[in-house]
């Protein structure tokens, strides 16, 4: 008797043998090089041992009761999990692996990016070169100025503020230390490193910092003059950043967005970006992506940088994804310790 496997999308010519190669796994993918289909998916799983989905998936009651008791393991590719629900997965028994780590990297240079695009007023200038109206402007003293992201003889003091401080949020942080930031505040529990000695760990860490601190999100919005979103989706972080969030911020400040949409009240953005309450924002994500389309407000914001969920793509990242989603599917069935298993209360 082999273990069916059902594959959400095709993982390419590096990955697919890890499954394929099995003679005890029955391996069946989604044929299309398109969203899984919902019929198909829910058809297709009775009787599997694992499941390996995308972030498309929705892993809830019904997914788990069309898999049945013959499911041990669903393998997400991807590091965020707010399209599973976890008492469900934990009230029947079944792992969940994800992918953190091979993908830190590329999200932070990502995160990084936004912050320069967003400060740079990087959409209205290359906007300017694309529809040809460079001849239009010659070089000036003052045009398209924005805030600089590093410290200056006029900007001593820069401050990060990372709402969650996980595993990105500290690499997202590490590159902006030769920017010259001096203070980083943060929000939320760290998913490593235990969480009353965290702040003392990274002022260890690096002594250039004049301070690191957990603040409220009220003195987080006051004070930072980049606020980078990097917490997990899901209910408990809601419209975090909303319109009295927003209200509190720099007008020269920029925010960031490389973690889930759903953190940020978009219609709140777009006010305080066109009333000038910051200077600009770059965002990865939108709530209810990916149906955002040029009448979306953030879209229609010069100042908004807007990209299409990009955070980890690279080929370096997205390989390691796929491989660490195999290998969690694999020990999974197998009844072995998953490398990268999200650990579920019940
Ligand atoms: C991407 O958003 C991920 O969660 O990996
Ligand atoms: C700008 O191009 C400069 O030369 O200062």
């Amino acid at each position: 008797h082999k273990h069916k496997i059902v594959v959400t999308r095709n993982l390419g010519p590096d990955v697919m043998p890890l499954l394929l190669n099995r003679p005890e796994f029955e391996v069946i993918t989604w044929p299309e090089d398109s969203v899984c289909d919902r019929d198909w998916f829910l058809k297709t799983i009775p009787g599997a041992s694992g499941i390996l989905v995308m972030l498309s998936e929705k892993i809830n009651p019904e997914t788990l009761d069309a898999a049945g008791p013959s499911l041990k393991v669903v393998s997400t590719m991807s590091v965020g999990y707010d399209h599973c629900e976890l008492d469900a997965l934990a009230q029947r028994g079944v792992k969940l692996g994800h992918t953190p780590d091979v993908l830190t990297d590329a999200v932070a240079d990502l995160s990084v990016m936004l912050a320069l695009m967003a400060g740079r007023n990087s959409k209205e200038t290359t906007g300017i070169v694309q529809n040809g109206q460079w001849p239009n402007f010659n070089w000036a003293p003052f045009s398209f100025c924005g805030p600089q992201l590093s410290s200056s003889s006029f900007n001593p003091t820069r401050t990060a503020g990372f709402i969650g401080f996980g595993r990105i949020s500290q690499a997202t942080l590490a590159r902006l230390i030769p920017f010259g930031f001096t203070h980083c505040l943060f929000t939320g529990n760290p998913n490593s490193s235990g969480t009353s000695t965290i702040a003392a760990e990274i002022q260890a860490k690096y002594p250039s910092l004049k301070g690191v601190r957990r603040v409220s999100l009220d003195e987080l919005a006051k004070e930072s003059d980049v606020v980078f979103v990097l917490a997990p989706g899901g209910k408990e972080t809601y419209h975090i950043v909303n319109e009295g969030f927003l209200r509190q911020m720099k007008k020269t400040a920029v925010l960031v967005n490389t973690s889930r949409g759903t953190l940020v009240d978009s219609d709140a953005l777009a006010k305080a970006l066109r009333e000038g309450w910051l200077w600009g924002a770059g965002i990865d994500v939108v709530e209810g992506e990916p149906n955002v389309g040029l009448d979306h407000p953030l879209v229609k914001e010069p100042r908004c940088v807007v990209l299409p969920h990009i955070g980890s793509a690279t080929n370096e990242s997205r390989l390691g994804m796929a491989t660490l989603a195999a290998q969690n599917l694999i020990a999974g069935v197998l009844g072995e310790p998953l490398p990268a298993e999200l650990q579920l209360t019940k």
